[in-house]
């Protein structure tokens, strides 16, 4: 079989425009949180909501009838010495979208408790509470249940356990990206969600995660990024490499 893994180094919007209606099976992403990473310039939470809502609209249009997201988003997010409810950002603009939400997995990182931002220490005067956990809100464009039926990849025991809406795996590094994700989060959404030569968008792919792991499940993919630098990266990593697999890869780059 052969598949297709497309970069686009553009903003998401732009890269979303590039792609025809009804073309994509599953989005799975980790958008920008807003809060001074290093890739994300300092926007006001005006101008991060319309990002938001535009992007949610062209997931709307890219996706197929019965094309499906897993969108990784944690549940609040302190910025600016205020929190904000990036979770229910994210909702408010899927719905506007007029895209369904039907379940959230809770990511537990099993990792990441260890800061000692405690707020004020063994008083009620102000703590704060130390994240350890980010959520998945899963759903669907028009439908939930597949129109056609295709090859599944998942086998029974990982069904069995990824079925349940608590995943606990740890965060994870990249020497060029702040904030990845770790490879076992997409790979079960696309095993879960999608069927073997579907068609994944990542439309904030960072590091290139989503598309190594479609890619060697034989998923086609897209991913979408602003920043050339990460893109650049890609390209020389094995996300980007046609020795990884066999020759039924076509890589395609492009720059909007
Ligand atoms: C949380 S990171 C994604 C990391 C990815 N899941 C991984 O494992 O590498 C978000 C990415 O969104 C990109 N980004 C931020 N704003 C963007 C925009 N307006 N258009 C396209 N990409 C954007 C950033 O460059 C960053 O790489």
């Amino acid at each position: 079989m052969m598949i297709t893994s497309k970069l686009i180094c553009a903003d998401v919007i732009d890269g979303l425009r590039s792609l025809e209606d009804n073309s994509i099976d599953l989005i799975v992403t980790s958008p920008p949180y807003n809060v001074g990473k290093e890739y994300e310039t300092d926007v006001s939470k005006e101008d991060y909501l319309l990002m938001a809502n535009n992007s949610c609209r062209e997931f709307k249009r890219v996706l197929k009838p019965d094309g499906r997201f897993a969108i990784n988003v944690p549940f609040t997010m302190g910025s600016h010495s205020i929190t904000r409810p990036v979770m229910y950002e994210w909702e408010n603009a899927i719905i506007d979208a007029g895209l369904t939400i039907r379940d959230y997995v809770v990511w537990n990182q099993s990792n990441s408790g260890n800061d000692t931002a405690w707020g004020s220490w063994k008083s009620a005067s102000c703590p704060w509470l130390r994240h350890q956990a980010e959520v998945l809100i899963v759903g669907y464009n028009e439908q939930w249940k597949k129109l056609h039926k295709g090859e599944s990849s998942i086998s029974p025991r990982d069904f069995m356990q990824w079925t349940i809406d608590v995943w606990t795996m740890p965060c994870a590094r990249s020497k060029f990206h702040p904030a990845v994700y770790p490879e076992e989060l997409p790979k079960r959404c696309i095993e879960l969600f999608s069927y073997v030569g579907d068609t994944v968008c990542d439309p904030f792919v960072g590091s290139g995660t989503t598309m190594k792991v479609a890619r060697d499940l034989k998923r086609n993919v897209v991913g979408i990024d602003r920043d050339r630098g990460y893109c650049d990266k890609i390209r020389q990593s094995n996300a980007f490499n046609q020795t990884t697999i066999d020759g039924s890869v076509e890589y395609v780059y492009e720059v909007l």
